[in-house]
């Protein structure tokens, strides 16, 4: 008798914070002013890859010196199968990142589209694939542009759903939607524009449509990591907990103010490898 298939657990992709700190302002959350407590940090990111690590083979890129950013490895690019797009950064800043992330994608034997253009395409952290369509979520506005949609789109084969940001606090998809198992979206509304939270609602049923106030949204609760029913955030609120329970998800909270000081949280500091099954 054939014994059936074990799944692989899927990979997911860190970064050690070594080089971590704020010595540059790209986003609203950073403050040159407010300093990293490095130790906190590490031991924060430690929690984070050990909670992940529960549900997900945590594979590691080396930091670099001098990309302090380096540590939010959701923004090294997007990965669909086998392929890879390697992020082209807005900000000058992180530019320098796109080098290492490249070879990494190529090391682990992904197959490398690049994307001609300079700037304007950061990788998961706006372009997040739906659990149950066949389609992309994809952030523009703050810091991708909406050109490379069509790109995307014909090198995946898959819809790609281009959502406008409007709010500067919430300058990546990432952080404030999430596409968790089953085909229920967390997001927070008022980060969208009315025709993009119709392309949500033209697409998602409202029994899986998850809203969150302002107060969740702030904490980061929508940069969530989402392996089968775990939900891995920073923080929420217990009556958030208390729904995602109902609908059969675990919250884990793991504390990552040092990283929310960046402007990023869990799902920041991950990148998914492969596809849930
Ligand atoms: N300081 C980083 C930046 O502004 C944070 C990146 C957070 N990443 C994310 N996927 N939202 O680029």
């Amino acid at each position: 008798m054939n014994s059936p298939a074990v799944a692989r657990a899927p990979r997911v992709l860190m970064c050690a914070p070594t080089h971590f700190q704020v010595s540059y302002e790209i986003n609203p959350w950073m403050s040159v002013a407010r300093c990293v407590d490095r130790d906190r940090a590490a031991r924060q990111w430690e929690t984070l890859r050990a909670c992940i690590a529960e549900h997900a083979e945590v594979v590691l890129i080396d930091p670099q010196p001098g990309l302090p950013d380096m540590v939010f490895t959701a923004n090294a690019g997007v990965v669909a199968g086998n392929r890879a797009v390697p992020s082209r950064f807005s900000p000058l800043q992180r530019q320098p990142e796109e080098r290492w992330f490249t070879e990494w994608f190529a090391s682990a034997g992904f197959s490398i589209h690049s994307l001609d253009q300079v700037g304007g395409f950061e990788g998961a952290g706006d372009c997040l694939a739906d659990t149950l369509l066949p389609i992309f979520w994809a952030g523009y506005g703050t810091r991708s542009r909406v050109e490379f949609h069509a790109r995307l789109q014909s090198l995946f084969g898959r819809e790609v759903v281009s959502l406008k940001l409007g709010d500067p606090r919430f300058y990546h998809l990432d952080t404030c939607l999430a596409p968790l198992q089953g085909g229920y979206l967390m997001y927070f509304p008022a980060a969208f524009d009315g025709d993009s939270l119709a392309a949500i609602h033209a697409r998602v049923p409202q029994q899986r449509r998850i809203e969150v106030d302002e107060a969740d949204a702030c904490d980061f609760v929508c940069n969530a990591v989402n392996l089968g029913n775990r939900i891995i955030v920073h923080r929420a609120s217990a009556s958030l907990q208390r729904r995602l329970t109902r609908l059969g998800f675990v919250v884990d909270t793991v504390e990552l103010g040092e990283f929310l000081k960046s402007g990023g949280s869990a799902k920041c500091l991950s990148l998914l490898l492969d596809e849930l099954p």
